[in-house]
């Protein structure tokens, strides 16, 4: 995408999400809101993204980092007046500039290309992203003259009764001629009403200078919704945790319960690998072919299992590395470990990786067995093919060496593994 910017409106106070934390850093899918949209910018070859920012300003500034530049919106005016606050970075400006709101985490990024496209080719000052709903109160409607061309956004307080009848509204998504857009934002009058500056109002402004707008329809209905809402929040996480688990399934992961299984966004598995119901894998993670996750199985971020390795009921993982062919079927936790490949975690194994200020670390070697019941106090090590008796504690900074049979509390070797030929 040639020469196109970004300005992705995030300044509301978000009143009805009741929140003290900003709307657009609660989650969907594991990541803020906010970062889905950041995505979209980002999948589209952005130059340069910038979020207009507000309420809590240095909190959203924290979350985006060096991913887009932040314009602090001083008094929250609307959102033509939040587009303005970009205008000492688009002096002489060319191109293209797409607009999206920072609450919208299902804007889909083949959805939003296929806009720009739309716009580059009808040669529009401005064309708005549009969708047609069965309940659109509280959107802007779209309006259309008798020939059915595009001339005016209606916001619901402005609409009239048969005006509140369109159902095609404004998702909030558009696309300007850069240089239009900043020679004619400070010429949008302030709202009646509402007492702001509507970024709607430029359809009427770009049709008096006779330039085209145009209003594209999008058949996906999910492209607007912006979470304004707790409520909205629930629906977003649903819809994109159904994408999530689609996207897995066409790659050949089975999951027998979609409407049970839980994954978040950055998630890698492999195929012919088996999600069980009630599981919740958290962004972050990769699982390898062939394993079998759950039921009632949480992976948690910075987990790595290999190929093969089995991760069953009641079992938690965090921050761990499981070699090919590990297996920890039953109640147990694994936190900091790294784990060999071909070891059995037995039944209730527990790693004590907090010790009331720092996170530990367990090694454990390839093919070791360790026992039913088992606490490792971290930091510890355990070798290859060793074993750790069942109801074993094996105390912080102690280890087994290679092949030691370790037991007792506290654990100590008392002997080798006997070699079976
Ligand atoms: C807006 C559109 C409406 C559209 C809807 C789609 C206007 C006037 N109306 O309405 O046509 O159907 O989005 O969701 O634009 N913001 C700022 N600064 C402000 C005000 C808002 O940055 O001063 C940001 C908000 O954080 C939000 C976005 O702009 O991300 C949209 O603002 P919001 O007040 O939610 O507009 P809507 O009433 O939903
Ligand atoms: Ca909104």
């Amino acid at each position: 995408m040639k020469d196109l910017k970004t300005i992705i409106l995030a300044a509301g106070k978000g009143t009805r999400f009741k929140s003290d934390l900003p709307k657009v850093l609660h989650c969907v899918a594991g990541r803020p809101a906010i970062d889905h949209v950041l995505d979209v910018a980002k999948a589209l070859g952005s130059l340069r993204t910038y979020v207009v920012v507000g309420h809590k300003a240095n909190e959203v500034r924290k979350v985006i980092g060096s991913r887009a530049e932040v314009v602090i919106q001083k008094r929250l005016l609307g959102t033509a007046d939040a587009v303005r606050s970009c205008a000492p970075h688009f002096r002489q400006a060319r191109g293209t500039v797409l607009v999206m709101c920072g609450d919208t985490p299902l804007l889909d990024k083949a959805v939003v290309r296929r806009l720009v496209q739309a716009h580059h080719k009808a040669k529009a000052a401005c064309t708005v992203l549009s969708a047609v709903l069965s309940e659109p109160h509280g959107y802007g409607r779209i309006i259309r003259d008798a020939s059915g061309s595009f001339v005016a956004i209606r916001e619901e307080k402005d609409a009239s009764p048969s005006e509140k009848m369109v159902r095609e509204i404004n998702t909030g998504v558009y696309c300007f001629d850069a240089a239009l857009l900043f020679s004619s934002i400070s010429k949008i009058r302030v709202n009646p009403k509402k007492k702001e500056f509507y970024l709607t109002d430029i359809i009427e402004l770009f049709l008096s200078r006779h330039r085209t707008v145009r209003a594209v329809v999008t058949e996906d209905w999910t492209a607007n919704i912006g979470i304004n809402t707790r409520a909205d929040l629930a629906l977003c996480e649903r819809i994109c945790r159904e994408r999530i688990l689609k996207k897995l399934m066409s790659c050949g992961v089975t999951i027998v319960d979609p409407a049970t299984t839980y994954v978040e966004q950055d998630v890698r598995i492999g195929r012919d690998t088996i999600i069980y119901p009630c599981s919740y894998i958290h962004r972050d993670v990769q699982v390898g072919k062939g394993c079998s996750i759950g039921p009632f199985a949480r992976l948690r971020p910075g987990t790595r299992l290999g190929a093969g390795v089995a991760v069953g009921n009641f079992t938690e993982v965090s921050r761990s590395t499981l070699g090919p062919g590990v297996t920890m079927k039953h109640f147990s936790f694994l936190g900091d470990a790294r784990v060999g490949a071909g070891s059995n975690i037995g039944c209730g194994t527990v790693t004590a990786n907090y010790d009331g200020k720092n996170k530990n670390r367990t090694v454990i070697g390839p093919k070791a067995f360790i026992g039913s019941d088992a606490v490792i106090v971290a930091p510890a090590r355990i070798g290859a093919g060793a074993v750790l008796g069942a109801g074993s504690v094996l105390t912080a900074n102690r280890s087994v060496p290679p092949g030691g049979v370790a037991v007792g509390v506290p654990a100590r070797t008392i002997k080798r593994v006997k070699k079976n030929g």
